[in-house]
């Protein structure tokens, strides 16, 4: 079938990569013009295991082109995909100007009957806006059909999630549109769950607050388990055997954070108060995520006593492993947290750098860039870690100890065990655990 993908970022330039892995006509479109020509060379602009070689495989087979040409896109896809960003807004809600932008474009261009899909997180009625939109802007008589089919990816594991979805999610107003997106993931083994189109958007919200409601769950036991000296990672072991809890997302550490979940519990909250209903629970879960920031830089102090003038070393910058993604990473925070008490840092991420540079340049009179792991630790009074890295996780602890000046661990995302890495004479401070 052949598709258009509307907003090359991460949502989007998966989704053409995956839709043309499994057979399809793709044509990538975004303004980029620089991000256009990265991705023609079969280049990923993100740091995605995998996708590279998907770009190049199929850009080969010659299934997946990319193009800064409105026009050329639109008439390329029966199918048109909107992948724009929807970033918060001030007060939280979804700022919606990029999917109205692209309904435009659409609209300019059209020229025979697309089904267009809405792919990114938005609110519920986005589609009808898009709809509407269209209408407007429509210049000739053209038949056309406004869609939902939310994406489930996970940066980092994105592919996978694409090629095995637990299940896929398809908002439609017709049986036309429905059996064109069957087709579409014919080649797909998963459950497909057909919805109205309001409905399919709720759905990916919900999935996502959901998600952001259970870690913040587990960080507020966190809590409790500190102050009463219990352990949390148990807590979240047992409670998670139960089946219906499910032993997922119950990582308790420094919070949530990312391009999605942040932004997603605060605009689902600003939907719920739109329609005057009652969504404290997901304002509670944003206060405890917030929280951790708070709950980690007491630990480091409790730990260095004053932070003005030590040296601090800090393992990961990204929002989580195997991205180099840091929008709206808990290490951006506790960078400025830890600045604004006088620190000096040192930081130290397998991928993440350079975007971290582009936030405090590598000359900042406080901020050292280290070039390997254990360089960053050599001569510190505190290593700080703040994403659970393999790496860390399989680092020689012995040799970080003789290099450190102190051996202090403050460990946001309870990588070690406290016994073993106590009796090898640290000090080591993981969250909700003795
Ligand atoms: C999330 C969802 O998991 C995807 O299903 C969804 O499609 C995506 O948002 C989106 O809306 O685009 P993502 O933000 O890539 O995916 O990352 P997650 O793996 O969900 O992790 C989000 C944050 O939660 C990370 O900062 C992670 O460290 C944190 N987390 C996760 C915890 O603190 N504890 C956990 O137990 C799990």
């Amino acid at each position: 079938m052949k598709v258009t993908i509307i907003g090359l970022g991460y949502v989007g330039i998966t989704t053409a990569a995956g839709l043309s892995e499994i057979g399809h006509d793709v044509v990538g479109y975004d303004i980029d013009s620089s991000k256009v020509k990265t991705l023609k060379k079969g280049t990923s602009p993100i740091f995605e295991p995998g996708l590279d070689e998907l770009l190049k495989n199929n850009i080969q087979r010659k299934r997946l082109d990319f193009t800064t040409s409105a026009e050329e896109a639109i008439h390329h896809g029966d199918i048109i995909f909107i992948c724009t960003g929807t970033p918060s807004r001030e007060d939280g809600s979804a700022d919606l100007t990029q999917v109205e932008g692209a309904a435009k474009t659409v609209a300019k261009y059209i020229n025979g009957y697309k089904l267009i899909v809405e792919k990114s997180t938005v609110p519920v009625k986005t589609a009808q806006w898009i709809e509407r939109t269209m209408k407007l802007y429509l210049k000739k008589k053209v038949d056309f059909e406004v869609a939902s089919n939310p994406e489930f990816l996970k940066e980092g594991d994105a592919i996978r999630d694409f090629l095995k979805p637990d299940r896929i999610v398809i908002g439609v107003g017709s049986k036309r549109a429905e059996r064109l997106l069957r087709e579409l993931y014919k080649p797909i083994k998963a459950p497909i769950v057909v919805t109205d189109i309001n409905t399919a958007e709720i759905i990916k919200h919900a999935s996502n607050a959901f998600l952001a409601m259970k870690i913040s769950f587990i960080n507020m036991i966190s809590d409790l388990c500190e102050a009463t000296g219990a352990d949390v990672e148990l807590v979240a072991k047992a409670m998670g055997m139960d089946k219906r809890i499910g032993k997922q997302f119950l990582r308790a550490g420094i919070g949530y954070g990312g391009s999605c979940f942040p932004k997603d519990v605060k605009a689902l909250y600003y939907v719920g108060k739109q329609y005057g209903l009652n969504f404290e629970l997901l304002k509670n879960v944003h206060e405890i995520n917030e929280s951790r920031i708070d709950v980690l830089m007491e630990h480091l102090k409790n730990a260095l006593w004053n932070l003005k003038d030590k040296n601090i070393v800090i393992w990961g910058l990204s929002f989580k492993p195997n991205t180099d993604d840091i929008r709206e990473a808990p290490s951006l925070k506790v960078v400025k947290r830890i600045l604004d008490e006088g620190g000096k840092l040192t930081l130290y991420d397998p991928v993440a750098m350079d975007n971290m540079k582009k936030v405090y340049p590598e000359n900042h009179p406080y901020i050292v860039y280290a070039r390997d792991m254990y360089d960053a630790v050599k001569d510190k009074e505190a290593l700080v870690i703040l994403t659970e890295w393999d790496v860390f996780k399989q680092a020689d602890l012995q040799k970080v100890k003789e290099l450190m000046l102190t051996p202090i661990i403050v460990d946001g995302r309870n990588i070690y065990k406290p016994r073993k890495v106590r009796r090898m004479g640290f000090e080591y401070y993981p969250m909700g655990r003795p």
